[in-house]
């Protein structure tokens, strides 16, 4: 990235590109930075953003995109780069079934165009029919970034009026402060139940010196996370930045902790909860049955049984091993089909009791349709696919008072760079644009933007600019082009082509950005009046000491 960019008039080409095929996404990369450990409390930058699906399992979102309709210009753009599970968002927006969109905002200072990405994302999923929730982290705020209650209260009404100002609709979706939230606290404390010490040290880094309150605000935001699902259960898609990720892992693993029942495949009364041992036993009763479920055991029996099975596998075994299968799984499966002897093996599904009251599992029992096994712990139906009985734990869970999670869903967008190259920063006013911002500073701010052009106006004309290293080429692509793709694609074409020179490029984005400014802030004047209105208490600092 150069410092800085031929101030020569932009070469105003009028070749106008339709190509639909260029990508517009300004994918920026902090030079330099090797960061890719997700950490919420640390440096939000990544260097690598592909390095995050291999590592952590985020899914890339294009994906996903043909199942999206009429997907949001961000994700057209390739802004939102990843996702977890937003499959069954996306079904129930096609089919216009009930989900839900949330997402937190930490009240640390004056939310920016960075912030503006959540807000968007939002308000979309609220335009496509989704229940959209926006929640002020001011418990996390306090305890993790030290803020005074009175700062939070500022900072929080900031937010909110910027929300607002976007587009958010407060009688269809539910603004919320975390603090004053109780039906957040009581899940809270009910998920906290779920998770301990060693886990968030693993997760977060936390040590005996982190203080007990930071804890407390994770399980918040676990609860924040679910919140949407506390009467039923319903996809939910949290936005958010990859920074948040290990947030969304453990709400996703805590979901399912709180589930009364987990379902899995059985074949005969043992457990087998390794997964590498479940698909090598599924793979040995395929072998036996060769799928018309009626093979016979060479004993003249016409019943299949674990002694069979144990044979089979024993007489096989290295072809299983050479499959794949390590020698320590053989030898486990070996051993649990030998002593289950001449038990019958059949498939199964299993229904484990994980925290379901004994009202809940008799319920499951009575409930289950056709042949089943009833054991201590768990229940085996021999006449039930996996859908059908995940559908029935779901229903007797939330029949018996449980919450019937539904694992929640994120998707990722990318960090804007800044202004002045690098990150943009909270804590570094020229390398943001504040929603607050005077528009002739939001305006000066973009004049003084570090650019991808070259060193001079005639090496720009024959190499052309580099629009994907630039924070003004972003500009456009994330915010100033709005929903145009085709005036996005334009910058970018004519960048690229050397048609376009820094000056003229940034007198344009300064100019667009002035104006949104201005607009954006008429926005805020106006539900100013109206905020007393709404639901949520802006002004908590008097009734607290801390
Ligand atoms: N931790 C988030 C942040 O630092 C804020 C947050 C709190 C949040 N609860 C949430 C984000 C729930 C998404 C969903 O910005
Ligand atoms: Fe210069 Fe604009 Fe190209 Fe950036 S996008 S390098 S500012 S011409």
């Amino acid at each position: 990235m150069t410092a800085d960019s031929p101030d020569s008039d932009a070469a105003e080409g009028d070749a106008g590109s339709e190509g639909d095929a260029v990508r517009t996404d300004g994918g920026v990369d902090a030079e330099g930075a090797d960061d890719t450990t997700l950490d919420p409390w640390g440096s939000a930058t990544v260097s690598d953003y592909r390095k995050l699906f291999a590592e952590f399992g985020i899914e890339e979102f294009d994906e996903v995109l043909p199942e999206v309709p009429d997907p949001h210009y961000l994700m057209r753009r390739g802004v939102i780069f990843g996702h977890r599970d937003y499959r069954p968002v996306a079904r129930a927006m096609r089919e216009g079934e009930d989900f839900a969109a949330l997402s937190g905002f930490m009240p640390t200072g004056d939310p920016h165009i960075g912030h503006k990405l959540v807000f968007d994302e939002i308000i979309w999923h609220q335009q496509q029919g989704g229940d959209a929730y926006g929640l002020i982290a001011d418990l996390e705020a306090h305890s993790a970034r030290g803020l005074t209650w009175s700062e939070i209260d500022t900072h929080a009404r900031d937010y909110v009026l910027s929300l607002l100002a976007l587009g958010f609709d407060p009688e269809e979706g539910e603004l919320y402060r975390q603090s004053t939230n109780r039906d957040v606290q009581d899940m809270a404390f009910e998920l906290g139940v779920e998770a301990n010490f060693s886990e968030l040290q693993a997760i977060y880094d936390f040590d005996g010196e982190t203080d007990v309150s930071h804890m407390q605000s994770v399980v918040t935001q676990m609860a924040d996370i679910l919140y949407p699902q506390a009467d039923e259960p319903r996809p939910t898609v949290i936005p958010v930045g990859p920074d948040q990720d290990p947030h969304m892992r453990l709400a996703r693993d805590l979901a399912a902790r709180m589930r009364y029942f987990r379902v899995t495949e059985a074949f005969a009364g043992f457990e087998v909860d390794d997964e590498g041992e479940r698909a090598l036993l599924g793979e040995v009763y395929e072998s036996l049955t060769a799928g018309d479920g009626d093979a016979a055991g060479d004993d003249g029996d016409d019943t299949l049984r674990c002694e069979d099975a144990a044979e089979a596998l024993r007489a096989d075994r290295e072809a299983y091993e050479a499959a794949g299968y390590g020698g320590a799984t053989v030898e486990r499966v070996l051993e649990k089909l030998e002593n289950a002897g001449m038990e019958p093996i059949r498939r199964r599904t299993r229904f484990l009791g994980r925290n379901a009251t004994d009202a809940a599992f008799d319920a499951l029992v009575e409930a289950v349709d056709g042949e089943k096994r009833v054991y201590d712990e768990h229940v085996d139906a021999f006449e039930l696919t996996r859908e059908e009985a995940e559908d029935l734990a779901r229903e007797v869970e939330t029949d018996h008072g449980g919450y019937g999670f539904t694992a929640p869903s994120s998707i990722y967008h990318r960090f804007m760079t800044g202004l002045t190259g690098g990150k943009m920063s909270s804590s570094v006013p020229a390398s943001h644009i504040s929603l607050l911002d005077d528009p002739d500073e939001g305006y000066d701010k973009v004049k003084a933007a570090t650019t991808g052009g070259r060193e001079t106006a005639e090496k720009q004309r024959e190499l052309g600019g580099e629009a994907d290293e630039c924070p003004v080429y972003e500009l456009y692509a994330y915010l100033l082009a709005g929903d145009d793709d085709e005036f996005a694609t334009e910058v970018y074409e004519e960048c690229v082509g050397g048609e376009r020179l820094c000056g003229g490029c940034k007198e344009q984005a300064a100019e667009l950005m002035a104006e949104f400014l201005e607009d954006h802030q008429e926005k805020r004047e106006e539900w100013a009046d109206r905020l007393d209105d709404l639901d949520i208490d802006l002004d908590v600092a008097a009734d607290r000491r801390g």
